[in-house]
């Protein structure tokens, strides 16, 4: 390293909550800043993950102090990295010298977390999404490790604020009066628990061919559908759903599950589709429109004032929908994706 500072890498199951709490603090504070996002939630589970000592990653240090780390989760054949991150350096109010610098020890770490990975026999695929890095920072290691690397958008659209009633807090008495209506043979209402099976198997027709499954491989099966679903509903990950602004459109006459949005918030004034998609059979009849809509105007009814999504760069009918709708773009980030090859 041209700096000429030597940096140790180690593995992060050799260390605790205690150790890594204050990065963690500093990244919840960049995640706030950057994205809207209250990390916290997060945070707080992978303490509880680096306690259990469970946590498969690594970490850099300089004479001891911890600069940087990376978290991978195994699915599976699948391996994810969860986030690479080192904080700019600070001592009391000052910002001091960038040295080593912060984007040389996240490097070094993604170079860690990739080549454990992909020489480990076990694992025949890679994944990571680098939300928190703008696309490209880490192209020259992704390409040379064999990553194909797709640009994905991170949106945002400024909402009305509503002033929110008493009653509304309750699930019933917020459900949208338009959902009464039926657009394009559909009707709307609202996620129940026992959607997660019909919504797995909604996604798993929604998504063939499609960028976002060479993204992320469980959309392409039910199993992988319902982990998908299961992380957003129950875990933090992509913030804490709000089945309250989740909606469903099903077929007036059939019953069939057309479409769906589900929706998080993902900080005190912030709420986030997680997922919106449409069956082949029903799109073109305004059905995302319609869904986006209820889920904005039952979000605007709770009080947030900005709601995020995510895109691929190259869903162009999922981009043309957000543009129509008044997102706009606020940060671009990295997805990508390594495949052992066939011999
Ligand atoms: C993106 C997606 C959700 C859009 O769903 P949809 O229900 O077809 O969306 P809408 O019907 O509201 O709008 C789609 C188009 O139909 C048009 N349309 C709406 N109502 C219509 C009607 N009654 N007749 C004809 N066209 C209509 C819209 O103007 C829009 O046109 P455009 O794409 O040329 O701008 C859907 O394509 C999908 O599920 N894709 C796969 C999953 C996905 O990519 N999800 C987003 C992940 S970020």
């Amino acid at each position: 390293m041209a700096t000429g500072v030597t940096l140790e890498i180690r593995d992060l199951r050799l260390y605790g909550a205690t150790e890594l709490r204050p990065l963690l603090g500093v990244e919840c504070e960049i995640w706030r800043q950057r994205l809207n996002w209250e990390y916290k939630s997060s945070a707080r589970l992978l303490l509880e993950y680096l306690d259990a000592r469970s946590l498969p990653g690594f970490v850099a240090l300089e004479q001891g102090e911890i600069l940087g780390y990376v978290f991978c989760v195994y699915e599976a054949h699948k391996a994810v990295i969860g986030n690479v991150f080192a904080p700019p350096r600070v001592i009391g109010d000052w910002s001091v010298a960038d040295t080593p610098p912060r984007h040389e020890v996240e490097r070094l770490l993604l170079e860690q977390a990739v080549t454990l990975l992909t020489h480990s026999p076990g694992v025949d695929r890679v994944e990571t999404q680098l939300l928190l890095h703008p696309a490209g920072e880490f192209g020259a290691t992704l390409a040379e490790h064999g990553f194909q690397r797709s640009e994905r958008l991170y949106l945002e659209r400024i909402l009305r604020r509503t002033p929110m009633h008493t009653s509304q807090t309750n699930c019933a008495a917020a459900t949208p009066v338009r959902a009464q209506a039926i657009v394009g043979g559909c009707n709307l209402r609202l996620w129940r628990d026992g959607d997660m099976h019909g919504a797995a198997q909604l996604i798993v027709a929604a998504y063939p061919e499609h960028p976002d499954s060479r993204i992320n491989d469980q959309y392409r099966s039910l199993p992988g559908a319902q982990r998908f679903l299961h992380n957003i509903v129950r875990f933090p990950g992509c913030g804490s759903f709000v089945p309250e602004a989740s909606f469903l459109a099903v077929d007036a006459v059939s019953g069939a599950l057309a479409g769906m949005v589900l929706s998080s918030q993902i900080s005190s004034g912030c709420g986030h589709i997680t997922q919106i998609c449409v069956a082949p059979e029903y799109r073109r009849r305004g059905l995302a429109d319609w869904l986006l809509e209820e889920s904005i105007a039952s979000l605007e009814a709770r009080g947030m004032e900005r709601l995020t999504l995510t895109v691929t760069a190259s869903n162009a009918d999922a981009i043309r929908l957000y543009q129509r709708k008044g997102f706009t773009e606020l940060h671009r980030f990295d997805a990508a994706v390594w495949e052992r090859p066939r011999l």
